[in-house]
């Protein structure tokens, strides 16, 4: 495993698509309504990123190791879709919850991050797992500091997650970002403290855990694409892109809109 270490230079880019990234989130919340269809919030994410960042979206025709190029510019993935959910018709009604995750370039550079939106009013135990699931990520991030492990970051997020009575899907993880949408490390959302490779100022890679409702056993669907859960249970995720700093971390996918960190970080 080969983990690339950013310079000034690249960092100050990374910032830059990362901001971006957090604003097209921004920019599609209020899109996010029962009646509008998932092809919809692709097509105005498509045309924001283009026209208005001047930034190119990176999921579109992204085609890693077998798969099939991916179609749209987008995940949407709702309800017991765990991730890379392909836009579609059909159509977001009240009480939806539903994950976009965007990824774009900038200047050579990727940013990827996702938030969890509510259609309406959700029930409270859809709310409750987007909770837990916003506060597992946020305890992945806060064990990041130059000389911790990267189990350290797994071990926080599975932690607080089986604590709430969740589980954490296996097959998808966080990654190393940079020139390319996914490098390495593999950011596992399990593990045990002090295990894999050791945290050094100027990586940079995703936290991105999915957390189930019931059971963590997931399915993929026809398209090639889209990951739901086995069991038909709620799945939620958020997504931040982070730097390794001098002291500790900074998370690059920010802008106006990022939702607050949790009460539990200082
Ligand atoms: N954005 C996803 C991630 O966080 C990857 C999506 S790949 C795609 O890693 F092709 F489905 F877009
Ligand atoms: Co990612
Ligand atoms: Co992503």
């Amino acid at each position: 495993m080969s983990i690339i270490i950013k310079n000034r230079e690249e960092i100050e880019k990374m910032r830059i698509a990362g901001r971006l990234t957090s604003e097209l989130l921004d920019y599609i919340k209020p899109f996010v309504k029962a009646g509008v269809t998932t092809n919809e919030l692709d097509a105005l994410c498509q045309d924001y990123t283009t026209n208005v960042l001047h930034a190119i979206s990176a999921p579109l025709n992204y085609a890693p190791n077998g798969h099939k190029p991916y179609p749209k510019s987008i995940c949407t993935s709702v309800n017991h879709q765990v991730c890379h959910g392909v836009p579609s018709e059909k159509k977001l009604k009240q009480g939806d919850i539903v994950n976009l995750d965007v990824t774009l370039i900038k200047d050579g550079y990727h940013g990827d991050s996702s938030r969890m939106f509510y259609v309406g009013e959700p029930s409270i135990q859809a709310k409750r797992l987007c909770e837990i699931t916003y506060e597992c990520m946020w305890h992945g991030i806060d064990a990041i500091k130059p000389g911790r492990h990267l189990g350290d970051i797994g071990h926080a997020i599975q932690t607080h997650a089986e604590k709430n009575g969740f589980s954490v899907v296996r097959e998808f993880c966080g990654h190393g970002i940079g020139k390319t949408f996914h490098e390495d490390p593999q950011v596992l959302h399990y593990g045990k403290p002090g295990t894999g490779p050791k945290l050094e100022p100027g990586m940079v890679f995703t936290i991105e855990p999915m957390i189930n409702a019931g059971k963590r056993d997931i399915r993929q669907l026809a398209d090639g694409w889209s990951i739901v859960t086995k069991d038909h249970s709620l799945s939620a995720q958020w997504e931040h892109t982070i730097l390794v700093s001098d002291t500790g971390y900074e998370v690059l996918t920010v802008s106006a809109g990022t939702p607050p960190k949790p009460p539990f970080i200082s």
